[in-house]
């Protein structure tokens, strides 16, 4: 993404060439700050305080966490603690344990001399790659948006809501569910995007917008509660969101709120349409109901943080002291509620995915395996 005239990722190696340079995401909206990860726990700690977030992303930065530990000790001992300590970060995003795979299988049958550079060749191939599938899912995505434009009266904005930020700043560059929305901009398709905030932490209000904005993008930032009701009125012509882990059923896995917008779009016949990469496919669990939730503090809901007046960060506190919180931090969609997934291999039916994905279907691992 352009931010000030600069063509920037979210995640890249700093001029040393060794060290990883992040956008710092508790900072803004109204801060544009960064931050240098130069050990294994500042990658964990960058992954585990949210400074980084968004499946792809979490999975790029512990790629590169693999990359700095082996820096300090190549031995299989400290590949294996690098695996588990990354993997115990965050629990629902499968692009983590995808990634840690990805890196394990990079460097595991190499001599110790050539860990370092070969995980760095494949941390950046993972970024690389991830890009790349943002754009395919771009161009696939697309379509469906100029199929309701043409629909419309001629200069009429296709109005699409999303949850949570499954954009630029939860990838390595373009976004999945922003993708289409980048792409339909980018060809003049008239857009307009409703924002859900996304409490507690407030992804949509403080991220998703602060995207749009520097993209040029039309959006309205609206309480998460204000989906159903703007569906009725028909003024949400498509929903598209991310995932976080997506089960082999099609069940999607992705920020809190995500099953009741889809119910809403359900009850109102709006098209509810799940961007993702193939690495957030799981072929090894095979309902969502299986896909471990994350909880986090209940601070999380019970305070606030905003700007002051006068330009401080502040946070303040919601909920009376003594009135217990509980914060799950993901749901899941049963698949019979998803329009469609928007991969990089085409749009296509939840329940289609071994077939869109064959070679990462059980069967044909096991087959793999047998070989
Ligand atoms: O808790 P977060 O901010 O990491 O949750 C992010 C989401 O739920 C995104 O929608 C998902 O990771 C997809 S990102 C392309």
């Amino acid at each position: 993404m352009r931010i000030d005239g600069r063509e920037t990722r979210t995640i890249w190696l700093e001029a040393d060439g060794w060290s990883v340079g992040v956008i710092d995401q508790t900072q803004l909206p109204h801060r544009y700050a960064t931050a240098r990860l130069a050990t294994l726990e500042d990658a964990a700690a960058a992954i585990s305080a949210m400074v980084i977030r968004g499946a792809p992303l979490i999975g790029a930065t512990a790629a590169y966490g693999i990359c700095l530990a082996l820096r300090a000790d190549a031995s299989d001992e400290a590949l294996d603690h690098a695996c588990k300590r990354l993997l115990a970060t965050r629990p629902t995003a499968v692009n983590l344990k995808w990634a840690l795979g990805e890196m394990a299988a990079a460097v595991r049958n190499r001599p110790r001399g050539e860990r370092v550079a070969a995980a760095y060749a494949r941390a950046a191939e993972i970024c690389d790659e991830d890009v790349a599938i943002n754009r395919a899912i771009g161009l696939n995505g697309v379509k469906l948006i100029e199929e309701i434009a043409a629909r419309k009266k001629t200069g009429a904005p296709v109005n699409i809501l999303t949850h949570c930020n499954a954009g630029f700043l939860a990838t390595v560059d373009f976004g999945t569910a922003t993708a289409p929305i980048y792409t339909a901009h980018d060809k003049g398709v008239p857009v307009h995007v409703w924002v859900d905030e996304t409490r507690p932490r407030n992804q949509g209000a403080a991220l998703t917008a602060w995207e749009l904005n520097h993209h040029g993008v039309p959006h309205r930032v609206i309480a998460d509660n204000a989906g159903g009701h703007l569906m009725q009125r028909g003024e949400v012509d498509m929903a598209i969101v991310g995932t976080d882990r997506v089960a082999a059923n099609g069940d999607v896995c992705n920020k809190i709120g995500t099953y009741l917008k889809a119910l809403a779009a359900h009850d109102n016949g709006v098209p509810f349409y799940v961007a993702l990469p193939s690495p957030t496919i799981d072929f090894s669990i095979a309902e969502g109901r299986d896909i471990p939730i994350e909880e986090r503090a209940a601070d999380e809901v019970a305070t606030i943080s905003g700007r002051t007046a006068d330009g401080r960060i502040e946070t303040v506190r919601l909920v009376p002291e003594g009135s217990p919180v509980a914060n799950y931090g993901f749901d899941v969609t049963p698949a019979r509620l998803v329009t469609g997934l928007i991969t990089e291999r085409g749009v296509i039916a939840p329940t289609a995915l071994a077939a869109a994905f064959p070679e990462r279907a059980p069967a044909a691992r096991a087959g793999r395996v047998a070989r």
